[in-house]
């Protein structure tokens, strides 16, 4: 995957939640202001109804009280109504005074039909005419009550404006003053005469700052709510991500695992066709060099000229042994195949290979010593297992070099695993290589493949076994090998002869 690519993939989901969450902070927000605003309005708007009910309810009961207090008997006493005279001024003033007392009007006026103010409770307004709002002349024609909001400042700067000065606010209700004719007409009302116009003021400016502090509250508790909403969306978008990413970035180690394990395998395929290519001709050569060598002989009467060509020779055995068996071991690590499921006597396969290498092992000056019970079935295949047992063996008496002991333990555990162990008296395992004795091709030895141990490892887990490599304390290095143990039915044929290893290799 190219750079910009996976920089693209990483984008994509990641950019579509930041852009979702932005546009659900923006729905909370608006939903929550928008309800706030209505709920305030709502909380207003009903307010605003009560004053007007109430303000209804003084108007009226004025009315009331100056048509049977005041009008009535005046007209019946002087035979016209003439505010002009103190006296009937007075008596309408004590009417007034005595309804709207404890009230705290702001203002309250009567204007006759001609615009002019005939009672106020403000003396100094009396004869105006100027000052009769012009919502009082549709009142005194349809003699339908009419409300006023007056303010001194708008709505926006009184949101803002934490302490309202007194009379901010005022509610104004123009109510037509009516004169009852005490007859009724054929709608079944009682008809009456509009006289002139109450005007009645109150200040309202506290109930509106009620409101305000009320509206504040709201958008306050909205603004909170939606900052609290919000954040836990982000935590959890955040979380989501993080999540999403750790395994995007997994994925991509994996995908990239695979792809260099594929490449390895396409490549390791190559290599063993060529390997195997190789193997017949340097059989050839191996066999050929050998057969010269003998017909040579070790004649003591050979020429100096005899001499260099045995020597020529002899290297080209050496070389060619040693390259068979560095094919040999690619090969086997390179096509591991799937072991056979026998019953295999672990003990002849000992014998076969020590069989085998006890020449050698002679030459160097090494022994070994071994112990293991009769009975030593495990279950699987032998050829794989005796390649295995062979490379353990030949390790361990080329760590030794000369004159030293390989001793070879076998028991059968009770989880149902033979065990056979390999400890020899050479200078153990290279303590800092540890980690890395089964990678392939690591080596010590100047002419090792560094694949013994990597195909004693997968031979002994493709048989579902365990291998165990140690330094124990009295020095050298310990192999040990877990197989799982075969009952002794249809035990397979291990009594054929020693054979060479670099022969009969799966091919
Ligand atoms: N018995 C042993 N004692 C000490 N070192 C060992 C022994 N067996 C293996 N090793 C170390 O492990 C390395 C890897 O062994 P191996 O995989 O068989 O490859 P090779 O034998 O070709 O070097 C050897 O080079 C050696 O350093
Ligand atoms: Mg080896």
């Amino acid at each position: 995957m190219s750079d910009t690519a996976s920089h693209s993939h990483k984008q994509l989901p990641f950019g579509l939640t930041r852009f979702l969450s932005w546009v659900s902070l923006i729905l909370i927000l608006v939903s929550n202001i928008s309800l706030a605003f209505f709920i305030s309005n709502s909380a207003r708007n009903t307010l605003l109804q009560r004053q007007q009910q109430y303000a209804l309810l003084i108007a009226s009961n004025l009315n009331q009280q100056i048509f049977r207090r005041f009008t009535l008997p005046t007209f019946l006493a002087f035979g016209r109504i003439a505010l002009r005279q103190s006296m009937q001024y007075q008596q309408l003033d004590e009417v007034v005074q005595s309804t709207i007392l404890g009230l705290h009007l702001e203002s309250l006026r009567i204007y006759g039909a001609d615009r002019v103010v005939n009672y106020s409770i403000d003396q100094t307004e009396l004869g105006l005419t100027d000052i009769m709002p012009n919502s009082a002349n549709k009142v005194m024609e349809s003699s339908i009550p009419y409300f006023e909001t007056l303010s001194s400042l708008d709505l926006l700067s009184a949101m803002f404006n934490l302490e309202l000065p007194p009379r901010s606010f005022s509610l104004r209700t123009l109510f037509p003053l009516t004169v009852d004719l005490g007859v009724t007409n054929e709608t079944g009302q009682h008809e009456s005469l509009v006289t002139g116009v109450l005007e009645i003021t109150q200040d309202v400016t506290e109930d509106y700052a009620t409101i305000v502090r009320f509206q504040w509250l709201l958008l306050g508790t909205c603004l909170g709510s939606s900052t609290i909403l919000f954040a836990l969306l982000q935590f959890f978008i955040l979380k989501a991500e993080r999540m999403l990413m750790e395994r995007m970035v997994r994925t991509q180690k994996l995908e990239a695992e695979l792809h260099q394990n594929e490449k390895l395998a396409s490549m390791g395929r190559v290599i063993a066709s060529i390997a195997h290519e190789i193997r017949n001709p340097l059989g050839i050569i191996r066999s050929s060099s050998e057969l010269l060598l003998r017909r040579m002989g070790s004649d003591a009467q050979a020429s100096s000229k005899e001499a260099g060509n045995r020597k020529i020779l002899s290297a080209i055995y050496d070389e060619s042994c040693r390259l068979s068996q560095i094919v040999t071991d690619f090969l086997d690590y390179a096509r591991p195949r799937m072991p056979r499921q026998d019953t295999v006597d672990m003990n002849a396969l000992l014998s076969q290979a020590l069989g085998f290498l006890e020449g050698e092992m002679h030459r160097v000056g090494v022994e070994y010593v071994r112990h293991t019970p009769p009975e030593l079935l495990v279950r699987g295949d032998k050829d794989l297992l005796y390649r295995a047992i062979y490379n353990i063996i030949v390790n361990a008496y080329q760590a030794i070099g000369h004159d030293g002991v390989i001793r070879i333990r076998g028991r059968i555990l009770d989880e149902g695993m033979v065990e056979i162990a390999f400890h020899d008296s050479g200078p153990g395992f290279p303590p800092e290589a540890m980690q890395r004795l089964l990678d392939p091709f690591f080596t010590t030895k100047d002419n090792g493949t560094g694949l013994g141990l990597p195909i004693v490892n997968t031979i002994i887990s493709s048989h579902g076994g365990r291998l165990e490599l140690t330094n124990p304390e009295g020095g050298g290095a310990q192999v040990v090998i877990l197989l799982p143990v075969a009952s002794n039915e249809n035990i397979s044929n291990t009594q054929e002869a020693a054979r060479d290893p670099n022969e009969g290799i799966p091919a």
